[in-house]
C-alpha cells in the first residue's frame, strides 16, 4: 500500500469533478480519499485527511483558487497540488506554481497526462520510487527477423509475469498485419486494438479492460485489428496513448513488435523500459542484429534497453557459436532459451502456453526464469539471473555447439 497515492479533490463543478473521479478511481495506484465541492472547505478536507496530492480544479473561481493553493501549502506542507484548468494561459500558470503548486494540467484531461503528473509528484515530491507508473514495467519483444520466436517469447513472458499475485501484466499485439499472438492464446477477441485506439480519448479504465480479453493464465490480451485495412487507422500517437493508458491500470506491458521497425514500433520501443532482441544463432539473424543494434544507437536512449536473447540454442550444430555471436554484436548475450520444436509447436497449435502446457519442459523453466528476469523485481532477477546462470553452464557441457563456440571463442 505504501506506494499508492492518497488523493482529494476540490471542484465546484459537478461534472468536471465526476469526470476527474472516474480517471481517478480506475487507476490502481491512486486512493480517492476525499472530494470537496466547495473552495472554502477544501483545506480544512486536506488538513482533517491528510493526502499526499491535492488536486485544485481552478475554473470556477480562480482568485480564490489561488489563494487556495498557497493556504493549503501553509497549512499542510506535506500535500502537494495539482491544478487543473480550462486555460493555458501562461500568466496563470505562472500565478499557480508561484502560489505553490507542483503540476498543472489543461481541461480536458489526457489520462496519460495525468498518470505523468501523479507520478512526477510522486517521484519528485513523496520519495516514490516506486509509486504510481514508475512500478509498470513496459517491456518490448523484438525480432531480428521472422520466424525467430518473438511472439513465443512475448506469449510465455506474459503468462508468467501475470502470475505472480501482486502482478497484472497485460500482452499488446503490434504486429498489426500478421501477429498471431491471439492464436497462441486460443483465444477469440471482441475487442482489438484498433477500436482502443479510435476511442481512446474517451476511454476510462473500466472501459479500456473490458475491451481486452483475459487468459486463463490472468495475461490480458490487447490483439492487432482483425481487417488489414484496419491497420492504417492506427496511429503512432494512438499507440503511445494506449501504451500510457495500459500503464496506468497494469504492473507490466508486454509489447510484441512486428519486424516492420515502422513508427509505430519505435514509438513502443521508445517508450518500453526493456527491449528483447530475439534472434536465433544464424548468419542472416546475427547480421540484422547488427544492424538493428547500430540503429538503435544512433535513438537516444535506446541502446541500453536492448537484451539480446539468443532463442532455439542447440538447435543445430552448424551454428554460429555463443562466443562468436556476441563477438560480432559487440554486446553480452542477456538469456538463452533452448530449443524444443516439438514442445514449442505443440503449445503454439493447441493455443496453450507453456505455463500450462508443458511447465516442467526447460525452455518453460527458462522462459519464467526469463520473466523474473526482466520483472523489475531485483531479488527475483538476481536469483533468476544466478539459476539461469547454473543452466547455461550444464548446457556448456552438454551441448555440442556451445561446446564448440568456446573452442572457436578461445
Ligand atoms: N525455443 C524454441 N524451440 C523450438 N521452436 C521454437 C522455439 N521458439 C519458437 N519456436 C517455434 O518457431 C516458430 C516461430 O515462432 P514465433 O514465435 O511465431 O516467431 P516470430 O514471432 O518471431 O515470427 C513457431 O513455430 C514456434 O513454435
Ligand atoms: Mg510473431
Amino acid at each position: 500500500m505504501n506506494s499508492v497515492l492518497r488523493v482529494t479533490i476540490v471542484d465546484p463543478n459537478d461534472d468536471t469533478r465526476e469526470s476527474l473521479k472516474g480517471m481517478l478511481l480506475g487507476m490502481d495506484q491512486v486512493w480517492l480519499e476525499a472530494e470537496c465541492s466547495r473552495y472554502e472547505f477544501f483545506a480544512d478536507v486536506v488538513s482533517q485527511t491528510q493526502p499526499d496530492i491535492g488536486v485544485v480544479m481552478i475554473d470556477q473561481d480562480v482568485e480564490r483558487g489561488i489563494k487556495l493553493i498557497s493556504e493549503v501549502r501553509e497549512a499542510s506542507a506535506k500535500c502537494q497540488i495539482l491544478v487543473v484548468s480550462n486555460s493555458n494561459d501562461g500568466n496563470l500558470i505562472l500565478r499557480v506554481m508561484r502560489a505553490g503548486a507542483r503540476e498543472f494540467l489543461t481541461q480536458p484531461i489526457r489520462i496519460e497526462d495525468l498518470v505523468a503528473a501523479l507520478e512526477r509528484i510522486g517521484s519528485q515530491y513523496l520519495g516514490r520510487t516506486g509509486s504510481g507508473t514508475q512500478g509498470a514495467k513496459v517491456i518490448c519483444v523484438a525480432g531480428a527477423t521472422g520466424g525467430v520466436g518473438t511472439t513465443s517469447v512475448a506469449v510465455n513472458l506474459g503468462c508468467y509475469l501475470a502470475r505472480e499475485e501482486k502482478r497484472n501484466a497485460v500482452l499488446v499485439d503490434l504486429d498489426l498485419c500478421l501477429g498471431d499472438a491471439d492464436v497462441f492464446l486460443d483465444t477469440i477477441p471482441e475487442y482489438t486494438l484498433v477500436d482502443v485506439a479510435q476511442n481512446v480519448t474517451r476511454l476510462d479504465f473500466t472501459l479500456l479492460k473490458r475491451s481486452l480479453t483475459k487468459h486463463s493464465s490472468k495475461l490480458f490480451l490487447l490483439p492487432r485489428p482483425v481487417q488489414l485495412e484496419d491497420v492504417d487507422l492506427i496511429t503512432a500517437e494512438d499507440i503511445s496513448r494506449v501504451i500510457g493508458l495500459l500503464k496506468a491500470t497494469f504492473s507490466h506491458l508486454i509489447v510484441d513488435i512486428s519486424k516492420s521497425y515502422n513508427a509505430i514500433d519505435l514509438t513502443a520501443l521508445r517508450m518500453a523500459d526493456d527491449i528483447l532482441l530475439v534472434t536465433q544463432l544464424d548468419l542472416p539473424c546475427l547480421r540484422n542484429v547488427v544492424r538493428l543494434v547500430t540503429s538503435f544507437g544512433d535513438m537516444e536512449g535506446m541502446l541500453d534497453k536492448v537484451r539480446i536473447v539468443v532463442n532455439r540454442v542447440g538447435l543445430d550444430q552448424g551454428h554460429i557459436s555463443l562466443k562468436k555471436a556476441q563477438d560480432t554484436i559487440g554486446r553480452d548475450i542477456f538469456w538463452q532459451l533452448p530449443n524444443d520444436y516439438r514442445v514449442m509447436v505443440q503449445s503454439r497449435n493447441n493455443g496453450i502456453p507453456l505455463i500450462e502446457q508443458a511447465p516442467k519442459a526447460a525452455i518453460a523453466q527458462s522462459m519464467q526464469l526469463l520473466a523474473d528476469a526482466v520483472s523489475g523485481d531485483e531479488a527475483a532477477a538476481t536469483a533468476a539471473i544466478a539459476a539461469n546462470e547454473k543452466l547455461s553452464f550444464g548446457k556448456l557441457l552438454n551441448f555440442l555447439p556451445i561446446k564448440a563456440g568456446k573452442k572457436e571463442g578461445g
